[in-house]
């Protein structure tokens, strides 16, 4: 990949500079913040590790630098204070993004537009609507972070590698959120067949425990530390990666959803083939009928904001 822009040089965008830089993902990365002096410095802050790393030139610039850019990283705007949901930056964001969005694509048409910035799913499906780019180059990072965590805790709960367990956290990246239970899978088997034959019994509440701990995983955090960075990065990483490689890999990326799952003009995380053109098909699994009421609930959620803003 030739040149990556990050947009945003707050702790998640700075983080992700310096994880993209760190994997050699790009040639170039640039940074762009209203604060100049912000992403100077992180900019010659992730430069100064250059000479140990491979090959990359990292530098801070203005919206005209997303000239050429392969992708374009979003990570601007508020983020959630302690006592926020992500839903409640909704005001704010969406009238950064107003702002922002056709500056950006007055400078490149052509780029994949990552979203980062919370809500999310709003975001993403606000950016599609006023950039006029094709939908399967708007992505929202989504419930990638998510599925990441689901995955981190169930392998802690049955002490295995969270690379043997595949699954799905669906929906909006947010309070709405789904655990895709019947689509998760350890060594083949069911989670249910997993836990029968595991030495770590799951109990009754062991599926809501789980869900109630990735959902709260960043209102933890941010509790303890006031953000989260570290993890979302290496989603973001993980994003860019298969767009690079053009991996083809399945993530929760969100994306707009047309006549999937029975849903429609609504941006959401479900299971995506991601490659280099970014949303290569967005998957549309056999989920239980109980999974796809939750999935149109969180959709309906996203709705109603989508129906009161003004694009
Ligand atoms: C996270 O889930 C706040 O959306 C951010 O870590």
């Amino acid at each position: 990949m030739k040149k990556v822009s990050i947009i945003g040089s707050g702790f998640v965008g700075s983080t992700t500079a310096f994880t993209i830089a760190m994997n050699g993902l790009a040639e170039e990365i640039v940074i762009i913040d209203i604060n100049k002096d912000k992403a100077y410095g992180d900019a010659l802050d992730i430069s100064h590790g250059v000479p140990l790393m491979s090959p990359v030139e990292v530098y801070s610039g203005e919206f005209s630098d997303v000239k050429d850019s392969d992708i374009i990283i979003i990570t601007a705007g508020a983020n959630q204070k302690p006592g926020e949901t992500r839903l409640d930056l909704v005001k704010k964001n969406v009238s950064i993004f107003k702002d922002m969005i056709p500056k950006l694509v007055k400078y490149n048409k052509d780029a994949i537009y990552l979203i980062v910035t919370n809500p999310v799913d709003i975001l993403t499906y606000v950016t599609l609507k006023i950039s006029g780019l094709p939908k399967n180059k708007v992505i929202g990072s989504g419930t990638v972070l998510d599925s990441s965590r689901y995955k981190y805790l169930l392998s802690k709960h049955y002490g295995i590698d969270p690379r043997n367990i595949h699954g799905y956290i669906i929906g909006e990246h947010g309070d709405s959120e789904i655990a895709a239970w019947s689509l998760t899978n350890i060594a083949g088997t069911s989670i249910d067949y997993f836990c029968n034959i595991c030495n770590h019994p799951c109990n009754g509440q062991f599926k809501e425990q789980i869900l109630n701990d990735v959902r709260n995983s960043a209102y933890t955090i941010i509790n303890k530390k006031g953000a989260t960075y570290y993890a979302v990065a290496v989603a973001v990483k993980r994003i860019v990666e298969c767009i690079a490689r053009d991996e083809k890999s399945i993530l929760t990326v969100s994306s707009y959803l047309e006549n999937k799952y029975g849903l429609k003009d609504v941006a959401l995380s479900v299971p995506t083939i991601v490659g280099k053109n970014g949303v290569e098909e967005v998957l549309e699994l056999p989920l239980t009928e109980q999974e796809k009421n939750k999935l149109l609930d969180s959709a309906n959620i996203m709705k109603d904001i989508i129906s009161k803003l003004e694009l």
